[in-house]
């Protein structure tokens, strides 16, 4: 340990740290992507000192340039983490003092660490929501953009992966913004949980110095102190709440993930991903493989295993602060980057999906997706539904032997099921007179796509 790295609590002890321990209990290495909230919240502090005269302003003003100084360093490279000073917060302190001289050891009058890793997360992880959620809005805007251009382009809907009915690309689109939208809205609902400010709360009881929280609270931005200071400095809920919300992100992600996989392979071939946004094989010269998707897929599980970690490291913890909750950094700040890289690798590649509508046509025919419509029609003409249903179960029998579709049927071909049939049913066996017909909110017609679109796209401005 050298003169200028040693512990702050060398007071009380008279051994060194064990070098196993040192290297077991650091946190530096993953958080000094703290640096700059760090230096935030010191500033915020030190200038509420001064606003309640507990620092002069000649040293608050000191302790402001010599933190901007060292904001400066770390933006250059210039600046070398201590293991030894464990954190990131000892190690500004250290490099503080050395800059400064002694007016620097005064900084950390009337706050701990504990509340003070507490505000950088939030701080921190505030930041983050609000990129997060910026990206998040690219990805809806492209999604929009795409459900527009293919608003009455029809494909087979799916239910247990067989062909259901006759849906228009636009609205299964419109599904994945729906579920984006949503997750915006959790966002923006964790974030207001999270924008309480720990900062006052101390080590664990609050502070004897007559400490201004709303002054900090203000100056960075928290919509109040936290009520409790205890509660204040154990309280990780800010971060359950975010890695469950990124979870939810990275499944529906997921779940775009498989269909966009789906949808590209040769069997289906209803899209094709840009060469961009795809691999080739080292061996199988014909390859071209939605890697993207696929990676996706497989970082859902790494996030929602974050999850896990950060929800086990909370269970049982008694009050208040207690060193488990170093171990809550690497579990968030993994799946804040994990989350905005896949939004942010998807917002790219969703302008660049090209659609082989032709396809979806082709599949929309097979199946006896219109087998509702007809079935739907004979109730119109007063059959019961579930007598309509056996009718059509029978016809579609029929067809399937015949190995045609219910439209490729003649009128008498039709009749002989219900003499209720008419000329007009052929109405209802096309694709497009299917989708059209489903006309109301939430509906897969063509104008109802258009509809919702124009609904999302003025929620999207007023965000
Ligand atoms: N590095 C610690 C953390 O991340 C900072 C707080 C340390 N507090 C303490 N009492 N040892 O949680």
């Amino acid at each position: 340990m050298t003169a200028k790295e040693e512990k702050p609590w060398k007071g009380r002890f008279t051994a060194a740290t064990d070098q196993l321990v040192e290297e077991y209990t650091e946190s530096v290495s993953f958080d000094q992507r703290l640096y700059e909230v760090d230096i935030q919240g010191s500033k915020a502090h030190a200038s509420m000192l001064a606003s309640v005269g507990v620092l002069t302003s000649s040293e608050s003003d000191a302790i402001l340039a010599g933190l901007d100084q060292i904001l400066e360093d770390i933006e250059k490279g210039d600046f070398s983490w201590s293991q030894t000073l464990e954190d990131v917060h000892m190690n500004i302190e250290a490099r503080l003092t050395e800059r400064i001289g002694d007016v620097g050891k005064k900084l950390h009058t009337g706050r701990s660490r504990n509340d003070q890793v507490a505000t950088d997360i939030r701080l921190y992880l505030r930041h983050g929501i609000d990129g997060l959620s910026k990206n998040m809005r690219t990805l809806i805007e492209s999604l929009l953009d795409l459900a527009e251009r293919e608003y009455d382009t029809i494909m087979p809907g799916f239910t247990h992966l067989q062909v259901a009915q006759p849906i228009t690309f636009g609205h299964h689109i419109m599904a994945w913004v729906e579920m984006l939208n949503r997750d915006l809205d959790r966002l923006s609902d964790c974030r207001k949980r999270m924008n309480i400010m720990p900062l006052g709360a101390a080590a664990l009881a609050g502070t004897t110095f007559p400490i201004d929280r709303d002054y900090t609270a203000e100056k960075l931005g928290f919509d109040a102190p936290s009520e409790n200071s205890l509660d204040a400095v154990s309280d990780r809920d800010f971060a359950m709440e975010f890695i469950s919300v990124a979870s939810i992100i990275m499944i529906h992600l997921s779940r775009m993930s498989e269909e966009l996989i789906i949808w590209s392979s040769a069997q289906f071939a209803f899209i094709d991903i840009s060469d961009a946004y795809c691999t080739g094989s080292s061996i199988m010269p014909q390859k071209k493989n939605p890697d993207v998707a696929e990676l996706t897929r497989g970082k859902s599980g790494r996030v929602i295993g974050n999850l896990m970690t950060l929800l086990m490291i909370m269970k049982g913890q008694p009050l208040a602060y207690n060193r488990d909750n170093q171990e809550d950094k690497e579990p968030l700040f993994d799946s804040l980057d994990t989350v905005t890289a896949a939004i942010r690798v998807f917002a790219g590649m969703v302008p660049q999906l090209a659609v082989r509508s032709d396809n979806m046509l082709k599949a929309a025919r097979q199946g006896f997706s219109t087998a509702t419509d007809l079935a739907d029609y004979l109730v119109r003409k007063d059959i019961p539904f579930r007598d309509a249903h056996e009718i059509v179960g029978k016809a579609v029998q029929a067809a399937e032997q015949a190995g045609h579709d219910l439209a490729d049927m003649s009128l008498d071909e039709l009749k002989s099921f219900s003499d209720q049939i008419e000329e007009d049913v052929f109405d209802v066996l096309t694709l497009e007179g299917s989708v059209s017909a489903r006309d109301h909110i939430g509906g897969t017609a063509p104008n109802q796509v258009l509809a919702a679109i124009n609904r999302m796209r003025e929620l999207m401005k007023n965000l």
